[in-house]
């Protein structure tokens, strides 16, 4: 069809102006009809202008629009005049002006769309995913993927000007079956043998220090099949970087580079100094190695009080090796019993075995276990949770991290229901530090790297590994905003005596080891210098970046919950004859 393209879009005229003759193209957002008079509202990604269609000024485009409906594609000219008084719209960076239409072209009609191209109305989230396409027209998709892109080149621009160099890795690789589960790709040329696609380019970035090639970047995609949470995909965007001849500051100073432009860049703020904690501190304080600063509630360990106790319940408690912890929910002292029962099923169903709480009056402590406690063992549990008469308190005893888990737990729970975190709190950034390298896992009974088998243990805890490996801590790192992990990290293992001792603290055989990270291994063989790394969840950051709850609303093709993508039916089945070819029989 024949049609003008635009001289301006839709966000671009102003009282400056008004006489000239534009062509303008885009969606029809809005339609009224008033007295003879036609307003249509014309949108495209760069804003909203309004245009007229009067009879008087022009009758065959006022009778053609008759026939316009939302979402219609059109082409208008027309000539830009000054918004009658009283109708200007302070809203619209368009508002002062609007064009008396002359000629439209209609090029494209459109079916009444499932539900109205607006911010704030109520759709289904399967509703907004089936037609992604419709959805992403609305105001606040168009601005989160437009802040999105911001970021990119933000990202680009930040580590090309520092020396990185972007390197594109493999999307089909080897199986290594270590931390989540790998999406698998089936070889037709090569029956019964297998793709991975990566979970990161770990091995590669570390193959690329070998290289020489001493600072990496690359904004990559990776695929995890595991459960899927808010802050979760089955495949995700991570900003993913190696560096070479190198310590952890190195690696936090380049990243805190990176946050303070990206502060200043999307929030306009000034980055606060990030402060640092140790896995072990933010255990203890915030009950979580992600802890949510913007709640100032801390936890207090309360061990040293009950050293002599009395209470048996403490006492095997500290017998065990176990921990004692406490928290102060500040003018909550009047909480029902119903509210308190509420509380104790909530941190029962994180495992806990009960919940201790204590009314706060003056100089007493009002409790069902108040007869258990000595009067100084009350005075300091007051002292130590700085109590006030008036405050409820909060005590949970266990196993040390599974307990402070679920103190953090009923930390932020409380914060919800006293509302402590604002919608415009300060973002509040920080790193949580030398993380275990180990981790328990009571099913198997043995231990698994946290991170991943590279990392590199602190070189003080090296004797360790073999006689006490729950005590070594890792050179690892992450970053934490609000809450919510955008990036971790650590420095590598180089050597080969070190990986050695790694594999067998882990229980992975000479074998296995060179069957599953064999070309890696080989590869230190050649001069790896030291080094390491970190990557930032790039829709973890993007989603706080732009207010949002859910790392959906700012990808532009999400998978559901359940890994499924509404759109286009992803998973679907496949003919038997593309099944044939990569030797698959499905049972
Ligand atoms: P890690 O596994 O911690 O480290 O991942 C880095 C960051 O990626 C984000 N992330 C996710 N985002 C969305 N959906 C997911 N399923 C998902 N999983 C992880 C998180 C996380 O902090 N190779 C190492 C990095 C390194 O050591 O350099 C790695 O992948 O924000």
């Amino acid at each position: 069809m024949q049609f003008k393209t635009r001289t301006h879009t839709c966000g671009e005229l102003r009282t400056s102006d008004i006489g000239t003759k534009v062509t303008l193209n885009g969606w029809v957002d809005t339609r009224r009809d008033l007295g003879g008079l036609i307003f249509i509202d014309l949108r495209d990604r760069f804003g909203i202008t309004q245009i007229v269609f009067e009879p008087g000024y022009n009758l065959e485009a006022h009778s053609a629009a008759g026939n316009l409906r939302n979402e219609f594609v059109i082409s208008i000219e027309g000539k830009v005049r000054q918004r009658p008084e009283g109708t200007e719209n302070p809203a619209l960076e368009t508002g002062q002006v609007d064009v008396m239409v002359n000629k439209l072209v209609i090029l494209n009609e459109a079916k009444t769309p499932p539900f109205p191209i607006k911010d704030d109305v109520e759709t289904s989230e399967d509703t907004r995913l089936k037609y992604r396409y419709l959805d992403l027209r609305r105001p606040s998709m168009q601005k989160n993927i437009l802040m999105r892109h911001k970021m990119y080149q933000i990202v680009r621009r930040y580590f090309d000007k520092n020396n990185f160099v972007e390197i594109e890795t493999p999307v089909l690789m080897k199986s290594t079956p270590e931390g989540a589960r790998d999406y698998l790709v089936p070889s037709r040329l090569h029956k019964g043998k297998f793709y991975a696609l990566p979970q990161s380019p770990q091995q590669y970035k570390q193959l690329l220090m070998v290289s020489g090639f001493d600072r990496y970047f690359q904004i990559v995609k990776c695929f995890r099949d595991e459960d899927l949470r808010a802050d979760r995909q089955p495949e995700f965007t991570q900003i993913d970087v190696e560096m070479s001849f190198i310590d952890q500051n190195n690696i936090f100073e380049i990243v805190e580079g990176l946050m303070k432009i990206l502060f200043k860049e999307i929030w306009n703020k000034d980055l606060p100094n990030i402060p640092k904690f140790t896995f072990d501190e933010a255990m203890e304080k915030y009950g979580s190695d992600k802890p949510d600063l913007r709640v100032e509630m801390e936890m207090v360990t309360l061990n040293h009080v009950f050293e002599n106790t009395s209470f048996k319940v403490f006492n095997d408690s500290i017998k065990n090796n176990g921990i004692i912890t406490g928290l102060l929910a500040p003018g909550c002292g009047e909480y029902t019993r119903n509210q308190l029962d509420v509380l104790t099923d909530f941190v029962k169903k994180q495992g806990a075995g009960g919940l201790i709480w204590m009314r706060v009056k003056e100089n007493e402590l009002e409790a069902p276990i108040a007869k258990f406690l000595s009067d100084d063992e009350k005075s300091n549990i007051i002292s130590s949770l700085n109590a006030k008469p008036g405050d409820l308190l909060f005590i949970l005893t266990g196993p040390k991290l599974k307990t402070l888990n679920i103190m953090g737990q009923l930390r932020l729970e409380m914060a919800r229901r006293l509302d402590l975190i604002k919608s415009d709190a300060e973002p509040k950034l920080l790193w949580v530090t030398d993380f275990p390298l180990f981790e328990w896992d009571e099913q198997t009974k043995r231990f698994y790297a946290m991170h991943h088998p590279f990392t590199s243990p602190r070189l003080e805890d090296v004797d360790f590994m073999e006689s006490d490996p729950a005590r070594v801590k890792a050179r690892a790192y992450d970053l934490v905003l609000n809450g919510s992990e955008i990036a971790g990290g650590s420095i590598r293992i180089h050597n080969a005596d070190l990986q050695a001792k790694m594999f067998k603290a882990l229980g992975i055989s000479e074998e296995e080891a060179e069957h599953k990270f064999g070309f890696l291994m080989n590869a230190f063989k050649f001069g790896a210098p030291p080094h390491g790394g970190i990557a930032f969840g790039f829709d973890r950051m993007a989603m706080i970046f732009a207010g949002e709850k859910s790392i959906r609303e700012v990808i532009a093709f999400p998978k559901t919950a359940s890994a499924v993508s509404i759109m286009d039916d992803a998973p679907s089945t496949v003919d038997e004859n593309q099944l044939k070819e990569l030797h698959i029989k499905i049972r």
